[in-house]
This record gives C-alpha cells, sequence and structure tokens, in this order.
C-alpha cells in the first residue's frame, strides 16, 4: 500500500481491437484488489448491460478515467482527473473504438470536455476525436435507482449503440 491507499493500478481490460469502449470514473475495492476494471457489485451490473446488446466483456474494452482507487471511493478531484485523464485518451488512440459509452458524469465531462452533467447529457450523442460518444448512467447509479424509468432509459441507450455500431 502506498501513501494514497490504493492496492494496484487498474489499467483496463478486453479487446484491444474493439468497437465498442466503455470509460467509468475510478476502481472501487474490488477492483483495487483485482486490478481489473468493473469487477464488482456495478461491473456485474455492466456486464449485463454489455450483454443485453449481444456482446461479451471479451468484446469490448473497459476502462476508467482514474487509475487507482480514490480514497473511500471519493469522487476524482480536479487535479487527479487532470493528472489521470492523458491516459485514457492514450488508451482511445491505441484502440480506435467506433463507438464509446462514457458511464457517467465524471467520464462524461473529461471526455465530452463539458461542464454538464450525466442527467442532461445521457442519451445524446457526442463526439471525441470524431468518434460518436454516447453517455449513460453509471451502472453503480442504476443499482441504487432501480427504478423502471431509468433502466429503460440505459436499455434506450444501448439500442442506440447498438445501431450505431451496425452502421
Ligand atoms: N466504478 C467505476 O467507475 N469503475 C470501476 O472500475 C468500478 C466501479
Amino acid at each position: 500500500t502506498n501513501a494514497t491507499g490504493h492496492t494496484q493500478t487498474v489499467f483496463g481490460t478486453g479487446n484491444p481491437n474493439a468497437s465498442l469502449m466503455f470509460i467509468g470514473e475510478a476502481p472501487g475495492a474490488e477492483e483495487d484488489l483485482q486490478g481489473i476494471p468493473f469487477v464488482g457489485a456495478a461491473g456485474q451490473k455492466l456486464t449485463q448491460i454489455i450483454e443485453a446488446i449481444g456482446m461479451t466483456r471479451e468484446d469490448v474494452y473497459i476502462a476508467n478515467i482514474l487509475k487507482s482507487r480514490p480514497h473511500e471511493n471519493r469522487t476524482p478531484l480536479p487535479n487527479e482527473v487532470a493528472d489521470c485523464g492523458p491516459f485514457v485518451k492514450k488508451q482511445i488512440d491505441i484502440i480506435k473504438p467506433d463507438v464509446i459509452v462514457t458511464l457517467g458524469t465524471p467520464a462524461t465531462k473529461y471526455i465530452l470536455a463539458t461542464d454538464q452533467g450525466i442527467t442532461r447529457l445521457r442519451g445524446t450523442w457526442g463526439t471525441y476525436e470524431n468518434i460518436p460518444v454516447l453517455p449513460t448512467y453509471h451502472p453503480a447509479y442504476l443499482l441504487r435507482n432501480y427504478t423502471t424509468e431509468i433502466r429503460g432509459q440505459v436499455w434506450n441507450d444501448m439500442q442506440l449503440v447498438r445501431a450505431q455500431l451496425n452502421q
């Protein structure tokens, strides 16, 4: 353990030739232990979301804005996003996905360089370096707010993603 309290860096996982890339916020406790993004409860929900559009985790690439777990899972600080963010941009450059899905507010704000939050932006396409970007709710938010409306919104967002990938 180092001064920031995390066990290891959590870089990314999945297919380096992925057409679809998911970008989350930061590793949580389980991700910090395993060194793999989205393996805890939110990760299991993300796996279901991926499978709902007929894909697997092995088909896609999954990364976070931050590569190490913030203390007590607090929201990333602006300087942490500024320091770590260039790594995810490099990951995008290398993988060159056809579609990016940003999960929740920090990823959406950083990739789309906007001040608007996820409630305003979810379900509406943006672009990063000519790549279509669709913001949707973070799966941890979905777990906390498991309503018909919010589940339906994520479902609709993923149908947009599937249609874009099939173009
Ligand atoms: N939440 C995230 O944003 N990323 C993870 O890897 C796990 C939970």
